[in-house]
């Protein structure tokens, strides 16, 4: 029975998940990127966002979302699902972007997403990856809630980049950036190596379609002597090298999700009366009833509160 192939997957999610970098209570927008001088990096990722991003689109899930500040770029699509781990970023995006009907407010770990197979035809992970202990695990995740065809864009942190390059050579880094494997440069914080993430996307169900090299001039005498505009300009000119090498800290991917395992999942959970959206993280059971305050899992009662419009999937 498909029904109950879909059920026997779903024990698995019982694992341990790998540690969670826990933002609660981080003023990291302000701190980071409001206060922190960071204008160049935010409209150059904002330049490589709009290169890579389908004009429209119906579903997207946004991992890692934290305070909201890439999410006002996703307007081509319908509807944006913000997933973090971390319920005071999602109040943070909440006040940002308010409780509007095209938002949906969700709180769970990447490894544990608390949503059917095949549900989002986009996807979009910025400034998050690094903080994975275990990457193809989270993507895995990712790639089953995705429909088979849908976009996923993926921005990583690289190990293999210009500074690093320079460090290690006249000694002053300990870490190879020529190696394959990531280096966790700050407990659980994470550089990935370009070679790698690129065969754990192919790995986990997804081909990579376009590659775009970001912050190209992420240094801090160059942002205080050069007009923050000129920069991006600049920046925005060497993106379209990244399919050919990537030297900057940061690289943006655009995949697209392939096969179509998942999907057997997905129309399982529909012919089981599924209402097609959130599943439990705890059981893996599609059989949710969403009440005021907080959603039941009739398969193994697990209950998860929603409050003040964020669901929050992180306790059983
Ligand atoms: C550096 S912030 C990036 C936020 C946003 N994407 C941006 O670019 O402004 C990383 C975010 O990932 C979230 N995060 C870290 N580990 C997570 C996990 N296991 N599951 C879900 N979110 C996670 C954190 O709570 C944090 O909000």
């Amino acid at each position: 029975m498909e029904e109950d192939r879909f059920y026997e997957a779903s024990k698995s999610m019982k694992r341990k998940t790998p540690p969670v970098c826990d933002y609660h209570g981080s003023d990291y927008q302000t701190s980071f990127w409001e206060k922190g001088g960071r204008d160049y990096e935010d409209q150059a990722e904002a330049i490589a966002l709009r290169r890579l991003l389908p004009a429209r689109g119906d579903l997207l899930l946004e991992v890692g979302a934290g305070a909201g500040r890439n999410t006002p770029r996703y307007k081509g699509y319908q509807h944006v699902v913000l997933l973090d781990y971390s319920l005071t970023q999602l109040q943070q995006a909440q006040e940002r972007l308010g409780r509007s009907d095209r938002y949906t407010y969700v709180a769970a770990d990447v490894y544990q997403l608390p949503f059917i197979n095949a549900l989002f035809d986009g996807a979009t992970m910025i400034r998050t990856l690094h903080h994975m202990a275990d990457a193809p695990a989270a993507l895995r995740e990712i790639r089953r809630v995705m429909r088979s065809q849908g976009t996923f864009i993926l921005e990583y942190a690289n190990k293999l980049n210009l500074k690093a390059i320079g460090r290690y050579l006249i000694g002053r880094q300990d870490w190879s950036p020529f190696t394959p494997e990531p280096v966790e440069f700050v407990e659980l914080n994470f550089d990935f190596h370009p070679q790698t993430v690129r065969r754990w996307l192919g790995e986990e169900g997804f081909q990579l379609e376009r590659q775009l090299t970001v912050s190209h001039f992420r240094i801090g005498l160059l942002k205080r002597l050069v007009p923050t505009k000129i920069l991006v300009f600049l920046d925005s000119l060497a993106q379209h090298t990244g399919n050919w090498w990537q030297l900057t800290p940061s690289v943006f991917t655009r995949s697209k999700a392939v096969g179509d395992a998942t999907e057997e999942g997905h129309l399982a959970a529909k012919r089981a009366g599924a209402d097609g959206f959130f599943r439990c993280p705890a059981c893996g059971s599609a059989q949710v009833e969403e009440g005021e305050a907080s959603l039941t899992c009739t398969a193994c009662s697990s209950v998860w509160p929603i409050q003040d419009g964020i669901y929050d999937f992180r306790k059983g």
